[in-house]
């Protein structure tokens, strides 16, 4: 998948298919909404006085609304070099953002994906609500570069979805050489983020015989980079420093445990740092406390945290950001057996506080529990952890949203600003001091469950205990990490959620400096 910035006039476009992005409600799109006045504008009015009006006559008939989703092919008979037109629609105007321009480049791809070609045109020289020219070039990278993935590198080619290989935007180079700069630079930042998106959906995708806790460092080995250092820690490693809550989890698994660090200097003479923690259990079969068979597939992705954690680490080193940041990856497999860990066992975490196992399918606490310790040694100004922890936060907040805890009012803001921006939403669970009760043991400091009820709570208030007073976030992101259809830009199957998040939090945390 390829971006192309081209300057001139959209019209001038070879490309398989031009996209027509149109708002709903204009040259009368809906009945009940005709707005007086309101004619086709901007580039898609500038095509339909060429095309002899043949847009606006669709529209009038009511055959084309401009809902969000909903997308109409054209033929343009000669009027231009490229024989097709999508229209793609972008909603209500009220609501527009720039998940609207997202969704609406998805539709369209998808449209082009179903026709088999290979490239299509759009430009940035219309008229985007409150989107700045950068917001509108990364929507439109981005509903290009996310929607067209599809897993399926291990089928026959016979098998694989049709892609759109090539997205041209076009700049009217008549606006000047800053707008086309501009329009390039965004196209390619965003880019390399949803580069660094679809790496965390392979990852999570692959299946756990091929994608180990040895395959996840390798993976992260890989991304070095002179200003990115990556190490991993073994077994014998962890436990000379005492990280028996992360080897405890590996124990009924032939697969050793990794601990993967990931340091990326962007800021040489400056200590702030950030720190992001991401839970990567290759497989959960629950251990001894197993998991029903139905859906046991799923849990190949039970270290999507692991892999946004990778993934951004990837991002920031390529788009060279001034800032420190440091990558954690605990990785094991959660497997029972002959020397798995059992409940009513007693682990001793490298903090020093004991843990009663209640159940051996609570093992991303146990991992993030050692690796919140760790993170302390870098002192961070900012602490994040992106794990699919629990069922309950999935239940509660349902597939698209993810559950953030926090001890950190600016941390929660800077969040919340950057989920603005990327649309992958989040929504502030509350760290209720009563419910520490609920995960007090009777024989040591803690136990990993906290009950039935309030299961994301007590899981965020475990992980609370080893981040201490470090300014924390914790994300659980059980919910959005999978998705069991394709919904707009995101596919089936892992959505890579958290990355894009991550990265702009950061960018976010630049600006406030
Ligand atoms: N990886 C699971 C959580 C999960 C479930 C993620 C479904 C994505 C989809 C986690 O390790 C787990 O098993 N949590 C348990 C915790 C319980 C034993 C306290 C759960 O949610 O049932
Ligand atoms: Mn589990
Ligand atoms: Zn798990």
């Amino acid at each position: 998948m390829k971006i192309k910035i081209k300057s001139g006039l959209l019209e001038i476009s070879p490309a398989d298919a031009l996209v027509l992005f149109v708002r709903e409600g204009v040259a009368g799109t809906s009945k009940k909404k005709r707005s007086p006045g309101s004619a086709l504008t901007g580039i898609a009015g500038r095509i339909d006085k060429v095309a002899g009006g043949i847009i606006a006559d669709l529209i009038k008939a009511g055959d084309f609304t401009g809902k969000q989703d909903e997308t109409t092919l054209l033929y343009t008979r000669g009027s231009f070099p490229s024989k097709r037109i999508i229209l793609s629609g972008l909603g209500e105007a009220e609501k527009f953002s720039a998940d609207s321009m997202r969704r609406a480049v998805a539709a369209a791809c998808r449209r082009a994906s179903d026709l088999k070609i290979g490239s299509i045109a759009a430009s940035l020289d219309d008229e985007f609500g409150d989107l700045t020219i950068d917001q509108a070039s990364e929507a439109l990278a981005e509903g290009f570069m996310l929607s067209g993935y599809c897993f399926d590198r291990y089928k026959a080619d016979e098998g694989k979805k049709p892609r759109v290989k090539e997205l041209h935007v076009y700049v009217d180079d008549r606006a000047g050489r800053a707008k086309l700069r501009n329009v390039k630079e965004s196209l390619e930042a965003a880019e390399t983020v949803c580069e660094a998106v679809l790496l965390a959906r392979d990852l999570s995708c692959a299946p756990a015989n091929l994608v180990t806790p040895a395959a996840m460092t390798r993976k992260a080995f890989e991304l070095s980079a002179p200003n990115l250092k990556v190490k991993a820690l073994g077994p014998s490693e962890m436990k000379k420093l005492g990280m028996n809550a992360v080897l405890c989890v590996a124990q009924g698994s032939n697969e050793p445990a990794s601990f993967i660090i990931m340091e990326y200097a962007g800021k040489r003479g400056s200590d702030e740092r950030i720190v992001i923690a991401g839970k990567a259990i290759t497989f959960d079969s629950g251990g001894i406390s197993l998991k029903p068979a139905e859906k046991m597939e799923e849990m190949k992705a039970d270290m999507s945290g692991g892999a946004a954690v990778i993934a951004v680490m990837k991002a920031v080193a390529a788009l060279k950001l001034p800032v420190n940041i440091v990558g954690l990856v605990p990785a094991a497999e959660n497997l029972p057996g002959g020397k798995a860990y059992k409940p009513g066992d007693m682990i001793k975490t490298m903090s020093g506080l004991t843990v009663e196992v209640i159940s051996t399918d609570a093992e991303g606490r146990m991992l993030l529990a050692d690796a919140l310790t760790y993170a302390a040694k870098y002192k961070p100004a900012a602490l994040i952890d992106i794990a699919t922890l629990t069922g309950a936060c999935h239940v509660a907040l349902g597939d698209n949203v993810c559950g953030m805890f926090s001890n950190d009012e600016r941390l929660k803001s800077l969040l919340v600003e950057a989920s603005s921006q990327t649309g992958e939403k989040v929504w502030e669970l509350p760290l209720v001091d009563e419910y520490r009760e609920l995960i007090k043991s009777n024989v040591a400091d803690l136990k990993n469950t906290g009950g039935r009820f309030g299961g994301a709570i007590t899981a965020a208030l475990f992980l609370n205990r080893f981040a201490g007073d470090v300014p924390w976030a914790h994300l659980d992101i059980a919910g959005p990490a999978w998705s069991s259809s394709a919904k707009g830009y995101v596919p089936m199957g892992a959505t890579g959620f958290g990355v894009r998040l991550l990265v702009s939090f950061v960018k976010n945390w630049l600006k406030r400096q």
